[in-house]
C-alpha cells in the first residue's frame, strides 16, 4: 500500500489501528480512536487487562473510562488481545506507548519499549505506519526505535511510515485532553508525518505542528524538564517562606499576578507519576553522554526529591513541638497515589515518607480511597480507621476526599493534642488550629 491508500483509509476511518500498550495513555487513546469510528485491536502483555478489556471494563481509574471502554467493545470497535504480531499484520496502523522508565541509577530503561518493537518488527508489513507516543530520549528513534523496525526486513521511511508523537495529557483529564491538547509530531519524512497528522487531526481539535523526529524528542522532555524546575523553584521558595514565616502559597498567588509571564507552580510533598520523576534523566543522560553538565536541571531534580525528607522533618519538629516522639506516635498518613483523584502510585513521594516512617519505628496508618497499595505497613481504604488514634496526620495526595473532609469529625478519631502536617495545602490553616490541632504545611510555618 502507498502513502496516497492508507491516506484515503484513515480519512474515511477505514484503518484499522493496533494500540501497543493498554495503560493510563494507550487505553484512553484505543479507546478514543474506535469512539471516532476506526477498527482498533488493543495489544498488552497482561492476561488480566486484556480480558477485562474484552469484558468492557477499564484496569485503570480514570474519568469516563469505564463507560467509553464499555460503549466501543460493545459496539464491536474496540478489543485487546495478548497475540502482538498478528495483531500488527492485520493492522494498518500501529501507536506504540509502552512504559518507558529509568534504571535504579537514574539511566533509561528501554527494555518494555526494545521488546514492544520486537514484536512490531514481527508483524511489520509494507505501507504500515508506524507511531510511537511513549516518551523517549533524544535519540531513540535513530539508535534504537529504526533498528529494531528495520529488523523486519523493510526500510523505515521507504518500506513502511514511522512518526513520533509524544502523549502530552495529564491522568484524571486524560479523555479530554487527548481529544482537545495540540500535538506535535515528527515523521521520518514528510510523508510519515502528514500521515500522522491526518490520523491525530480525527481524534484532537488542538493545533498539530509537525517538525523531524530528533527535535520532537527533544521537545518532549523540555516540556517536563520546564515543569520540573518549575516545581523545584516553588519548592525552593516555600523552604525560604517557611524560614521567615511567610506563607508561600500567598506569596506565590500574589507574584502569579506579575504581568510579564511569572507561572510559579505549587510547591509540594515531591513530585511523583511516569513522567516528571523521569523524564528530566533522559535530558541529563544524554547531555553526559555529550559531556555537557546540565546543572540547572540536575539541581532542580535533587530538590524535588528531598521534599519527600522535609515532609519527615516536618513531622519530627511538630510531634516535638506537641511535646511528643516520633518513636512513640502513630502517622496517618492520607494519599499513595502521587496525584489527587487518581490510583497511580508510581514514583509516589508517599512511599518514601511511609517506608522510612516504618523504619523509624512509629506506627504507620496509610489511607488512599483510590487505590489499595500498602508499601508494606498498615493500610486501609477507610480513612477513620487509618486516622483512629493518630498524633499527627500527614496530607500527601490532593484527593478531593481530602479536601472536602469534615475536620470536627476528623478530629474526634484523633489523640489529643494532635498535629496535621499539610503536604499539599489543602486545608485552611485557621480552620485547623481554630479546632485545636496543631498545623504545619509546606512553605508554612
Ligand atoms: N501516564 C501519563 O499520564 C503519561 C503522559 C504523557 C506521556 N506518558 C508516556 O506514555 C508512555 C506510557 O505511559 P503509561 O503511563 O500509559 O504506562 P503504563 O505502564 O500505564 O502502560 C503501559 C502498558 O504497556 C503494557 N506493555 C508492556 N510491554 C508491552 C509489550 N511488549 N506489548 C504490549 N504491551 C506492553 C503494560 O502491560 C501496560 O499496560 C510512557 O512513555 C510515558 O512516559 C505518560
Amino acid at each position: 500500500m502507498d502513502g496516497m491508500e492508507l491516506k484515503n483509509l484513515i480519512e474515511d476511518g477505514r484503518a484499522r489501528i493496533a494500540v501497543v500498550g493498554l495503560g493510563y495513555v494507550g487505553l484512553p487513546l484505543a479507546a478514543l480512536f474506535a469512539k471516532k469510528g476506526f477498527t482498533v485491536t488493543g495489544i498488552d502483555i497482561r492476561p488480566e487487562t486484556v480480558e477485562m478489556v474484552n469484558s468492557g471494563r477499564a484496569p485503570i481509574s480514570e474519568d469516563g473510562l469505564d463507560a467509553l471502554v464499555e460503549d466501543v467493545v460493545r459496539e464491536g470497535r474496540l478489543c485487546a488481545t495478548l497475540d502482538g504480531v498478528d495483531a500488527v499484520k492485520a493492522s494498518h496502523v500501529v501507536i506504540v506507548v509502552v512504559q518507558t522508565p529509568i534504571h535504579e541509577d537514574k539511566s533509561p530503561d528501554l527494555s518494555v519499549l526494545e521488546s514492544a518493537l520486537e514484536t512490531v518488527s514481527k508483524g511489520l508489513g509494507k505501507g504500515h505506519l508506524v507511531v510511537i507516543e511513549s516518551t523517549i530520549p533524544p535519540g531513540t528513534t535513530r539508535e534504537v526505535i529504526v533498528p529494531l523496525l528495520e529488523a523486519s526486513g523493510l526500510e523505515a521511511g521507504r518500506d513502511f511510515f514511522l512518526a513520533y508523537t509524544p502523549e502530552r495529557a495529564i491522568p484524571t483529564r486524560t479523555l479530554r485532553e487527548i481529544q482537545t491538547n495540540s500535538r506535535i509530531i515528527g515523521g521520518i519524512n514528510r510523508e510519515s508525518a502528514r500521515l500522522a497528522e491526518s490520523l491525530y487531526s480525527r481524534l484532537t481539535t488542538g493545533d498539530i505542528m509537525t517538525g523531524d523526529i530528533p527535535t520532537v524528542e527533544v521537545v518532549k522532555v523540555i516540556e517536563n524538564t520546564f515543569r520540573d524546575v518549575n516545581i523545584a523553584l516553588a519548592n525552593e521558595i516555600a523552604l525560604f517562606c517557611e524560614g521567615v514565616g511567610v506563607d508561600a502559597l500567598k506569596a506565590i498567588e500574589m507574584a502569579n499576578k506579575h504581568p510579564r509571564g511569572v507561572n510559579l507552580h505549587m510547591p509540594g510533598p515531591g513530585v511523583g507519576g511516569h513522567c516528571i520523576p523521569k523524564d528530566p534523566y533522559f535530558l541529563i543522560g544524554k547531555a553526559r553522554e555529550l559531556g555537557m553538565e546540565l546543572r540547572v536541571i540536575t539541581a532542580a531534580r535533587r530538590l524535588n526529591e528531598s521534599m519527600p525528607q522535609h515532609i519527615l522533618d516536618k513531622i519530627e519538629e511538630s510531634l516535638n513541638s506537641i511535646g511528643k516522639s516520633l518513636e512513640e506516635s502513630k502517622v496517618a498518613v492520607l494519599g499513595v497515589a502521587y496525584k489527587g483523584n487518581t490510583d497511580d502510585t508510581r514514583s509516589t513521594p508517599s512511599e518514601e515518607v511511609v517506608r522510612t516512617l516504618m523504619r523509624l519505628s512509629s506506627e504507620v496508618f496509610s489511607h488512599d480511597p483510590l487505590v489499595s497499595q500498602d508499601f508494606g505497613g498498615k493500610f486501609s481504604n477507610d480513612i477513620r480507621e487509618a486516622v483512629e488514634g493518630a498524633d499527627c496526620v500527614v496530607i500527601m495526595t490532593d484527593h478531593d476526599e481530602y479536601r472536602q473532609m469534615d475536620l470536627k469529625e476528623l478530629q474526634k478519631h484523633l489523640k489529643q493534642p494532635c498535629v496535621i502536617v499539610d503536604g499539599r495545602r489543602i486545608l485552611d490553616p485557621e480552620e485547623v488550629r481554630d479546632l485545636g490541632l496543631g498545623y504545619t504545611g509546606v512553605g508554612y510555618q
